[in-house]
């Protein structure tokens, strides 16, 4: 099989730069190794960054999006029986985020992939990245039980942290910058409406919990656990009760339903330097990981195929390489500003399982500087609803 770009990994990023390039007129294949219908249902984000919204809709996949996506203004702090609301409008300019699921993003692309846009294999699992450095790339890959070859002139690794593009790296040229932390995230959703209408991040002693949604009737709520928790350890009633006490605050009460899903989301900080290496890319979660906390693993990932797909067309239009090389650097500066971010968030609001009082009380100062310094919380807006693309 030969095509212009070799796509490995059909989740956000693989999809949206299969569009984006689509529109392009570039064409492109995606191997995904997964089904439709696991890519389709695999609970994770659930936070649309202004420009991701943006994006979306610039490549016509915004219309279920817009109807059915929540424009949400602005967040709630919670620490010490207190609520703080952060109002991003007023202190952004007019920006906001979207609630709308990555597996509603997945679905409006794939449908939108396999109507018009080049092919995208399903069950197609990619072996290893050849040639990378040469002007023919190849990507080895076993779909339906034969093996394969697609030949191409650039490869995208977009198979996420687990995939295999990362490790056609040579050790020479690849830094690895990695943190993990001692805490986790057990996720739910549950069948009954938001018992608030924006998100609500609280600081407990007990520890970290958010609420989110998923629609007007659908809530996602996240508990810290310690890193290593099986899911199943929890209970559906233990998991009310602590999500209850964890979100106590006077003249407020978190409704129950009955729960559909549970899961258990590790939290790490991962970058992989550089992005690219000869004809080889990667973007998102295959280059770089956040803690969860402020929703912006997706968000990065469709800033990278977003800076590719413009370098990429810029080549085609051109001839230039020049924005092709300097992928890698303009990449980096946003995934930094988002790791430093996650990281804040993270660490401002889990207590850690060996946290001192002197820890504690220094979260509840960096919670009490927003909540009193317009500053301090224009800070958090800007970087919650986005940075700007450069
Ligand atoms: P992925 O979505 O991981 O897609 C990679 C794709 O590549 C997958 O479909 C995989 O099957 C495929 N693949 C892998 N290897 C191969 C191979 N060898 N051949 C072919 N295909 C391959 N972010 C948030 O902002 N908020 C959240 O609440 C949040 N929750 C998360 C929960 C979990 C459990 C996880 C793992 C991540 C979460 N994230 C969250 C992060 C966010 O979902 C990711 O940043 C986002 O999915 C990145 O998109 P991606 O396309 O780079 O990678
Ligand atoms: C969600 C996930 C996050 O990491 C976050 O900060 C906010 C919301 C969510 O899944 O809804």
């Amino acid at each position: 099989m030969r095509t212009t770009v070799g796509i490995i990994g059909a989740g956000p990023a693989g999809l949206l730069l299969a569009r984006l390039l689509h529109r392009a007129g570039i064409d492109s294949v995606v191997l995904e190794g997964r089904d439709r219908a696991y890519v389709e249902h695999r609970q994770r984000a659930g936070i649309l960054e202004q420009g991701t919204v943006d994006a979306l809709r610039a490549v016509g996949a915004g219309a279920r999006m817009d109807r059915e996506g929540l424009r949400h203004d602005g967040i709630e702090l919670r620490f010490d029986r207190r609520r703080h609301r952060v109002d991003f409008p007023g202190l952004t300019g007019g920006r906001s985020v979207m609630v709308y699921a990555q597996t509603e993003v997945c679905k409006d692309l794939i449908a939108l992939q396999l109507k018009e846009g080049g092919p995208l294999l399903f069950g197609a699992e990619a072996l290893a990245v050849e040639g990378a450095c040469g002007d023919r790339p190849r990507v080895p890959f076993r779909h339906q039980g034969r093996e394969d070859a697609l030949v191409c002139d650039y490869v995208v690794g977009c198979d996420g942290f687990r995939g295999v593009a990362r490790g056609a790296f040579p050790a020479a040229l690849s830094r690895v910058f990695e943190r993990t932390y001692p805490y986790a995230w057990l996720g739910v959703l549950a069948d009954v409406a938001p018992s608030h209408d924006e998100l609500v991040y609280a600081r407990h002693e007990r520890g970290f919990a958010l609420l989110s949604m998923r629609s007007t009737s659908v809530s996602r709520l996240y508990l810290q656990v310690p890193a290593g928790t099986d899911a199943e350890e929890w209970s559906d009633d233990a998991i009310w009760s602590e999500l209850q006490r964890r979100f106590e605050t006077d003249g407020w009460r978190l409704e129950r339903g009955p729960l559909t899903h549970k899961s258990v989301t590790p939290m790490r900080s991962f970058v992989h330097e550089p992005m690219r290496h000869g004809r080889l890319f990667l973007a998102g979660d295959a280059a770089h990981i956040v803690p969860p906390t402020g929703a912006k693993g997706l968000n990065l990932a469709v800033g990278d195929v977003v800076t590719l797909a413009r370098a990429l067309v810029h080549e085609k239009e051109t001839g230039s390489a020049d924005l092709l090389d300097a992928y890698s650097a303009t990449c980096l500066r946003r995934v930094w500003q988002a790791e430093r971010f996650s990281y804040d968030m993270t660490t401002m609001l889990h207590p850690a399982p060996d946290g001192t009082p002197f820890d504690a009380r220094l979260q509840r100062a960096r919670l009490e500087r927003i909540a009193s310094s317009r500053a301090a919380e224009a800070d958090l807006a800007e970087a919650y609803t986005g940075f700007p693309l450069e």
